[in-house]
């Protein structure tokens, strides 16, 4: 027991809750002991020398000593390896079937006894080793695989157990370029930039509220972006165990020669050694990433509007009560979110009706006003005989069972609760069943949490014991396997089941935990991050490191989960929030409100600009979320997104590209007046004063908070419109009009517009604008041809 252990039990004992807890705690430990294989003598081993190699379609297998590697470069240019006879399939992350082999490429052999795989976009050499390199088509080489090594034996204490199986874990390292940075891994509060480090790979709960530095949250993805001058690549080790990655940025000799290696050394508990690495500029890699993995699932456009939540409304009249104070400021408001509280007893997929005798009503009367309502939902459910959701799920065997056959049991809000199981084909059909009763309910959407899953214990990990069985599609395997996916299977199940149930609207589902792949179902959100400048900084983190794993729909808690920020600290996180696809005020039961109007009128008037400027927006957003779909390229990128080779720019981590148009850059730390902004090259207007800058370089930029409020233009943060954008924005009557910011002399800009298609999925229409300036004035011309058939707003003139 660790102090955070201690901590926690002391805080638990005492209550009937914690008592259940502590039970259920002991039990998942004495069963693990049972069931799970412990550790005996174990044997490291290598691949040895490479014997020889055969030809198959897109590749194919070098035969090693003591192992076997199967190599294989897809259609679309993603190259896959796999050790010990492991290939792409089955996995969770991949979108369908393994993509297509690339039928061109050729195995030849290499120098020194090797062998390798020569591809249009990449060359894959293996030195007789086993050693792997990813090398670009000139030669230069991206990533470095060192021989891997296995430790495995035959378990002693485990004999007499269900299982006796080969204990297999391996360590995995990998060198990059000597200037290269790490980002990614899922959601990680310490980035963007993944410093020297171990970060785990294990969904986990914080506990009440993180900040930097915690690892691992809620998220986790075995999932590494890299950017180097050498090149952009992803790699992904297609393993959902429980693992480590501890990574060492290089350093270099300057010029002396002697470079030091960055290196990243994957270790994990068990499970296939598989690798996916996707080369090219980071638009490519995002592209070939989602191509492989799924595009991001498009949100309806409300949800690309403000949205306000609170655990704890506690009742109907509340929700009026906070939805009619947006609407008499004047203040807009998309969607508001009912947390565990409005649920009877806290039981999924039921209603207080004390407190809300007619949600289906008052779901209508909001939306009349243009309200939605979304709805929270745990996966953990009740376990008890009369709950209808737990009998049916009885009768359907969905209950996720111990190695003795017995329903695991855990203590989680409702008290104590089973889990279904979502590995479990039949079980995601069965959940997702149950989403019609909150469609009956009026929600428009819906709200994932808990999922990792938790379960409160006052020891040790606080989830499922690890010898849990899960059904893995029919494959069957414990919870040491199936917890990273838990989340990513329940996002699945009920994603599906909206799908079913709603054919005709797409579905709105965000989810705290998930794995390599989610973004086929929906977004994610930040979790309980912690109310202070450092979750503030944590926010911007995680929305981006998610958008480089493919999961470009997140937003944090704005003003974060727990305590009550103060009025500056709430107003910078308001602003950024307002740069964010999900834009959504909440906070913790016991927490202070969030709404725009408690902290005051110079607050409540700087963030009325921020949510008008968001709904000016409305049309950008929508165009980038239709990107995203379209391309895998988040909404919210890094400023190195379109020069990774600028290495200033690599190490910029404060500031963002809000599609190719803006740059913004938040106001992180307090008694700031003014932003220094990392330019990339090119022409830069300021986007209140209009003032151009010209990059690269680093300028100052008025953003003056609270204090500042009589100052010229008020609150507010740096926002840049690159020269030449062609921006859709709303215009005052809500028509839509193309903000066009004026090239530089002898350039021409361009932008895209991709218009909403409604509630459903009709395919849209990409349309492409080029601007130019002729004769002192801005055009802006349709590409293709034809009128531009949108009024246009020249700025920067
Ligand atoms: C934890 C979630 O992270 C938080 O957003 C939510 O309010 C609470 N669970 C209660 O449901």
């Amino acid at each position: 027991m660790d102090g955070r252990d201690l901590m926690r039990s002391v805080r638990m004992i005492g209550s009937a809750r914690g008592l259940r807890a502590l039970r259920h705690a002991w039990r998942g430990r004495r069963v693990d002991a049972w069931a799970l294989p412990v550790r005996g003598v174990e044997r490291a081993r290598m691949p040895g020398l490479a014997l020889d190699a055969r030809a198959l379609p897109g590749g194919g297998v070098v035969r090693f000593a003591r192992s076997e590697l199967r190599i294989l470069v897809a259609a679309g240019g993603a190259v896959f390896w796999g050790w010990d006879g492991a290939g792409p399939e089955p996995s969770y992350a991949l979108a369908g079937l393994c993509p297509d082999p690339d039928g061109r490429v050729v195995l030849e052999p290499d120098t020194g006894g090797g062998w390798r795989v020569v591809s249009e976009r990449v060359t894959v050499a293996v030195s007789r080793h086993g050693g792997i390199e990813v090398r670009t088509p000139g030669g230069v080489v991206l990533r470095r695989e060192l021989p891997p090594r296995w430790w495995e034996g035959v378990p002693r204490g485990g004999a007499g157990g269900p299982e006796e199986v080969v204990v297999h874990r391996w360590v995995q390292r990998a060198e990059v370029g000597a200037d290269a940075r790490f980002f990614g891994l899922g959601g990680r509060s310490g980035g963007p930039r993944l410093r020297d480090g171990t970060y785990r790979l294990w969904n986990t709960d914080p506990g009440g509220r993180f900040g930097p530095g915690d690892d691992p949250l809620y998220l986790t993805m075995p999932v590494q972006f890299v950017v180097a001058d050498a090149g952009t690549h992803l790699a992904f080790y297609d393993n959902s165990w429980d693992g480590q990655v501890v990574l060492r940025e290089g350093e270099e000799g300057g010029g002396s020669g002697h470079d030091r290696a960055g290196c990243s050394e994957v270790r994990m508990t068990g499970g296939p050694l598989r690798c996916w690495v996707v080369v090219g500029t980071p638009a490519r890699v995002l592209h070939g990433w989602t191509a492989l993995t799924g595009r991001p699932a498009l949100p309806p456009s409300w949800a690309l509007g403000p949205q306000h939540a609170r655990w704890g409304f506690g009742s109907a009249a509340e929700v009026r009560r906070v939805v009619a104070g947006y609407r008499e400021r004047g203040l807009p408001l998309a969607a508001v979110h009912l947390d565990i509280d409005h649920y009877d007893r806290h039981r999924v997929f039921t209603v207080d009706r004390e407190a809300f005798p007619d949600l289906p009503g008052l779901a209508r009367e909001l939306r009349e006003g243009g309200v939605r309502l979304v709805s929270i939902v745990d996966p953990a459910v009740r376990a008890e005989t009369g709950n209808a959701v737990y009998d049916s799920g009885v009768a359907a065997g969905a209950f996720v069972k111990d190695a003795r056959g017995r329903e695991v049991r855990g203590e989680v809000w409702p008290g104590e609760c089973v889990f279904p199981d979502f590995t479990d084909p039949g079980v995601r059909a069965w959940w997702g069943e149950w989403y019609a009763e909150r469609l009956a309910q009026g929600f428009s959407g819906v709200w994932h949490d808990m999922n990792e899953p938790v379960v409160f214990s006052p020891f040790g990990d606080a989830t499922l014991p690890r010898s849990a069985r899960h059904a893995l599609e029919g494959r069957g395997g414990d919870h040491r396997e199936a917890h990273n996916v838990y989340a990513l299977e329940m996002a699945r199940a009920g994603y599906e089941g909206l799908r079913r149930l709603r054919p005709q609207e797409r579905p709105f589902l965000f989810s705290r935990s998930g794995w390599a792949g989610m973004q086929r179902y929906g977004g994610t959100w930040s979790g309980d991050v912690s109310s202070g400048w450092p979750g503030l900084r944590a926010s911007l983190s995680l929305v981006l490191g998610l958008g480089l794993c493919g999961v470009p729909y997140a937003g944090p808690d704005v003003g974060g989960f727990d305590g009550r920020p103060d009025e500056e600290l709430y107003l910078r996180w308001f602003q950024l929030g307002a740069y964010l696809p999900l834009f959504r005020t909440h906070s913790a039961i016991d927490a202070g409100r969030r709404e725009p109007w408690e902290f005051g009128p110079r607050v409540l008037e700087a963030a009325r600009v921020a949510l008008v400027e968001r709904e000016r927006l409305g049309p950008y957003f929508m165009t980038l979320a239709h990107l995203a779909r379209l391309t895998g390229a988040p909404y919210v990128r890094p400023v190195w997104w379109g020069a990774p080779g600028d290495r200033a720019l690599r190490d910029c981590e404060d500031a963002f590209l809000l599609g190719d148009a803006l740059l913004v850059a938040p106001v992180l730390e307090p008694g700031a007046d003014q932003r220094a902004v990392r330019l990339p090259r090119g022409r830069w207007y300021d986007t209140v004063t209009g003032e151009a800058h010209e990059g690269p370089g680093q300028v100052l930029v008025d953003a003056p908070g609270v204090g500042g409020m009589g100052g010229a233009g008020g609150a507010r943060i740096a926002v840049l419109a690159r020269a030449g954008a062609v921006i859709p924005v709303r215009g005052e009557g809500g028509e839509l009009v193309l903000e066009v910011w004026a090239p530089a002399v002898g350039r021409t800009g361009s932008g895209l517009l991709v218009r909403d298609v409604g509630e459903g999925w009709g395919e849209p229409r990409v349309e492409r604008f080029t601007s130019r300036v002729r004769e002192g004035r801005v055009g802006v011309e349709r590409e293709g041809g034809g009128e531009v058939g949108v009024p246009v707003r020249v700025r920067g003139l």
